[in-house]
C-alpha cells in the first residue's frame, strides 16, 4: 500500500481508545465527567454536537474506570424494554446469577429499592438520543432510587436540541457539553494522530497556517477534520502517481487543503 493511503486510514472515523488523544479541552471535560461520576448524582448528562468526541470520551472512561469501580457501558442502544431491564439486572448483579424470567420494569425497581443501601453502580448511555422517551423516563425513575447513576451521552442536532432541553432541564442534576475543538486543538489532534503512527515528518508538515485553515473549514468537529485529512491524503496519493514535482515536502499546499476542502463541499467552485 502507498505511503498515502497508509495516512488516509489513520483518519478513518472509528472509536479507538488506545488512540484516545489528550487535548487541551478533551482533557477538560475527561475530567468534568469524572468528577462527576465521583459525586452523589442521579444523572449525567453529556451532550454536544454529532463528531464532538462522545462516544470516545465514555469508552476511555468505562476503560479507565472499570478496575477499580462499578462501572458499565451501553454502546449500542437497546431499546427493547425487557432486554434492557434483563441487562441493567446483569450488571446489578452480576453475570453469575439467572435473570428471573419475565423480569418485569416494576420488579426490577423493587429489587433497586431492596438493594439501595448495598449497591451503586454507574451506567453509560452512548447514542442516547435513540431511545424512546418512554424509557427514559424509566431509566429517570431507575435512576431515583440511586442504586445506579446514569451517564446519558447524547447528540444534538439544532432540532434535538430542543427535545434535549425539555426532557433534561429541570431533571439532570449535572450537564456536561462538549465542544468542537479550538484551533491548537485542531493541529494538536492532527499532530499527534500521525505522531502515534510514526510519521513525525508529515506531522511537521501541518503548521500553524495549515490547521488554522483546515479549522475553518470543519469548525474543529474531529469527525470533519476526519474527512478532511483523509481526502487530502487522496489527493496526495493522486498527485504522486500523476504529478510528483508538484508535492511540496516542508509543509502542506495551502491548494490541496482548499481542493479537499471543494471535494467535501465546504466551498464551491
Ligand atoms: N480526544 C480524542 N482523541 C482521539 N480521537 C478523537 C478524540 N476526540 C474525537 N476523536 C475522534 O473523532 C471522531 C468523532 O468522535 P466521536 O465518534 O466520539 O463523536 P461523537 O460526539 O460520539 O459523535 P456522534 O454524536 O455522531 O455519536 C472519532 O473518530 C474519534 O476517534
Ligand atoms: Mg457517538
Amino acid at each position: 500500500m502507498s505511503k498515502y493511503r497508509q495516512l488516509q486510514k489513520i483518519f478513518v472515523d472509528q472509536i479507538e481508545i488506545t488512540q484516545y488523544i489528550g487535548l487541551d479541552t478533551s482533557i477538560l471535560f475527561y475530567n468534568k465527567l469524572q468528577e462527576s461520576i465521583a459525586k452523589p448524582l442521579k444523572m449525567i448528562l453529556l451532550y454536544g454536537k454529532p463528531g464532538t468526541g462522545k462516544s470516545i470520551l465514555i469508552n476511555k472512561i468505562y476503560h479507565d474506570l472499570r478496575d477499580k469501580e462499578d462501572i458499565h457501558i451501553i454502546s449500542t442502544p437497546i431499546r427493547n424494554e425487557s432486554e434492557f431491564i434483563r441487562t441493567l439486572y446483569r450488571f446489578l448483579v452480576g453475570d453469575a446469577n439467572e435473570v428471573p424470567e419475565n423480569l418485569t420494569y416494576n420488579q426490577f425497581i423493587d429489587i433497586c429499592q431492596s438493594l439501595k443501601d448495598e449497591k451503586h453502580i454507574t451506567v453509560l448511555l452512548d447514542e442516547a438520543q435513540l431511545y424512546p422517551s418512554s424509557m427514559m423516563e424509566q431509566i429517570r425513575l431507575i435512576s431515583d432510587t440511586r442504586v445506579i447513576k446514569f451517564v446519558v451521552s447524547l447528540h444534538k442536532t439544532e432540532k434535538e436540541d430542543l427535545i434535549a432541553k425539555e426532557h433534561f432541564q429541570s431533571r439532570i442534576w449535572e450537564t456536561i457539553e462538549l465542544k468542537n475543538g479550538t484551533i491548537h486543538d485542531t493541529q494538536m489532534y492532527i499532530q499527534k494522530k500521525l505522531i502515534q503512527q510514526n510519521y513525525f515528518e508529515i506531522a511537521n508538515m501541518f503548521d500553524m497556517g495549515n490547521c488554522k485553515l483546515i479549522h475553518r473549514f470543519t469548525k474543529g468537529n474531529y469527525r470533519e477534520i476526519n474527512k478532511m485529512m483523509y481526502t487530502l491524503f487522496e489527493i496526495y496519493d493522486y498527485y504522486e502517481n500523476h504529478r510528483p514535482s508538484k508535492i511540496a515536502h516542508k509543509t502542506v499546499k495551502k491548494q490541496f487543503i482548499e481542493m479537499a476542502a471543494l471535494k467535501l463541499g465546504y466551498i464551491h467552485a
